[in-house]
C-alpha cells in the first residue's frame, strides 16, 4: 500500500480592508486581487510538502477564532492584520496563545508611511516582520516559515 503522506497546513491571515485588495490604492497595495494572491501562494507551496489555508476577515473577533479553531493542526502561520497591526492585542494575545510560528507581512513599506502605521503589537509575538515588498512579502514570509518550520 502506498505510504500517506500528511500534507502539513500553514495559514494564512489576512485582516481588515484585504478584501479589497486589487481596487483599494492600487498605488500601495498594488492591482492584485486577495483570491490572486491567494492562488499564487498556493502554487509557490506546491511541492513544499506544506498546504496553505486562506482565510480573511474584517472582524477582529473572528480573526481570533480562526487562530484558535485551527491551532492544533497548523505548523505555522503568515499573517497580515491589516490596520489590526497597529493596536490589537486580542490577535497579539491570540498568536501567543496558541504558540505557532508566525510571520507578520505587509504589501506597503509600513516603517515608511504615517506615525501610527510605524508601531506593530504584533511584531515581538512573530518570528518577522516582512513588509514594503507588494505580494513578495507574502512569498517570502511563507518561505521564511518554512524555513525555520524545518529546523525545529
Ligand atoms: C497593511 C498596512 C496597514 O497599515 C494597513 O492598515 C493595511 C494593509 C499592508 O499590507 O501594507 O490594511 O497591513
Amino acid at each position: 500500500m502506498p505510504e500517506q503522506v500528511s500534507e502539513k497546513i500553514i495559514l494564512v491571515i489576512h485582516g481588515p480592508n484585504l478584501n479589497l485588495l486589487g481596487e483599494r490604492d492600487p498605488g500601495i497595495y498594488g492591482s492584485m486581487t486577495l483570491d490572486a494572491l491567494n492562488q499564487k501562494i498556493e502554487t509557490h507551496v506546491e511541492n513544499s510538502g506544506y498546504r496553505i489555508q486562506c482565510f480573511q476577515s474584517n472582524h477582529e473577533g473572528e480573526l481570533i477564532d480562526f487562530i484558535h479553531e485551527n491551532r492544533k493542526k497548523a505548523s505555522g502561520i503568515v499573517i497580515n492584520p491589516g490596520a489590526l497591526t497597529h493596536y490589537s492585542y486580542a490577535v497579539r494575545d491570540a498568536i501567543a496563545a496558541v504558540d505557532i510560528p508566525a510571520v507578520e507581512v505587509h504589501l506597503s513599506d509600513i516603517q515608511n508611511r504615517e506615525d501610527f502605521r510605524q508601531i506593530s503589537v504584533i511584531q515581538e509575538v512573530c518570528l518577522t516582520q516582512i513588509s514594503g515588498l507588494g505580494i513578495q512579502s507574502y512569498i517570502k514570509g511563507i518561505d521564511y516559515l518554512i524555513k525555520r518550520i524545518n529546523l525545529y
